[in-house]
């Protein structure tokens, strides 16, 4: 994928914790569109990459806005963007691309856990425009904590808009099932934020017999637990077309055993969270480890993601 140099216009505390971070094309260059719930992969710096979703307006066209939480994550991106990016710094980029795409819906749910306002924002940005029904209910445990308050407060949207402090005395707290038992038949909902929180979301919505297809979900950090039959045993991986067989031992990843062979997989993340690296499995039982695919694409796709999952069986035949 093509990479852009932008420049950090902007560095604004958003809260506690939260450092929003405004890029702007070099002189003579543009932005590449983007649509709501669409994301950015961002190196903070060289050999460590984080996935960032666009918080703007995605009808605005010289700018790209993200929101980063400082968090203790096993890689440190988030660290390395709060302590190492400054206002006026060069940043590599990807363009934005949409795993986290609206839907056409009678209405729309959109749900935010924490800094899972982010992608959130850009859809009722998108939806306000496009005269459609929603709204947003923004979840946190402390006002002080949670991005982006003001400007939705003062967003054209605002009587859409939601908050739902624990802490906070005078504002209710979240009631899922009662949320999500008055929404009207057809409604799609859209739920980002910490896994458990969105795990807590869509299970209610599951136990309630909300269809698969109306549930959409982002996730910042991968999060899948290995599966009950989950191994670490080695295994065989056939390529159907290249013609190529080769093992994975116990603690290395297929995609570093298949680029030792000189087949290179398109990654992003290298964690489960983005699909960049999605291949479909043509035989063999995957052990999916990512927090990409839904549920329903587990049960009844033939894909996986071979940055971080195995298989569970002896032999997983793929599309290469
Ligand atoms: S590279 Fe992101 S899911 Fe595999």
């Amino acid at each position: 994928m093509s990479e852009l140099r932008v420049r950090v216009h902007a560095r604004t505390v958003l809260a506690a914790g939260i450092a929003g971070f405004e890029l702007r094309a070099l002189p003579g260059q543009s932005l590449p569109p983007f649509s709501a719930g669409a994301h950015i992969d961002v190196w903070p710096v060289e050999g460590l990459v984080r996935q960032y979703s666009l918080c703007n307006d995605p009808a605005e066209s010289h700018r790209y806005q993200i929101a980063v939480l400082r968090a203790a994550d096993s890689r440190g991106g988030s660290i390395a963007m709060h302590e190492q990016v400054q206002e006026g710094d060069l940043l590599r980029i990807s363009p934005p691309r949409n795993l986290f795409a609206l839907q056409p819906a009678p209405h729309t749910l959109l749900i935010a856990g924490g800094i899972g306002i982010t992608p959130l924002m850009a859809m009722a940005h998108r939806l306000e425009h496009e005269a459609a029904d929603f709204e947003l209910h923004y979840c946190g445990r402390q006002l002080a904590g949670m991005a982006c308050v003001d400007a939705l407060k003062a967003a054209s949207f605002a009587d859409r808009v939601h908050f739902h402090v624990d802490d906070s005395a005078g504002l209710p707290s979240f009631q899922a099932e009662a949320l999500l038992s008055r929404q009207p038949v057809g409604t799609h909902l859209y739920v980002c934020g910490p896994s458990g929180f969105m795990d807590w979301v869509l299970d209610t919505a599951r136990r309630l017999g909300w269809p698969a297809g109306q549930l959409h979900r982002e996730y910042f950090a991968s999060s899948a637990p290995a599966g009950p039959q989950a191994t670490d045993e080695s295994f065989e991986v056939r390529l159907a077309r290249n013609g190529l067989s080769c093992r994975v031992a116990a603690g290395q990843r297929v995609i570093d055993v298949l680029a030792a062979h000189g087949v290179d997989i398109p990654v992003s993340c290298e964690a489960g969270v983005c699909g960049t690296c999605l291949t479909t499995v043509l035989e063999g039982e995957p052990d999916h480890r990512d927090s990409f695919l839904t549920e329903e694409e587990r049960q009844t796709g033939r894909q996986f993601t071979p940055c971080c999952s195995r298989a569970l069986t002896p032999v997983l035949v793929l599309d290469l």
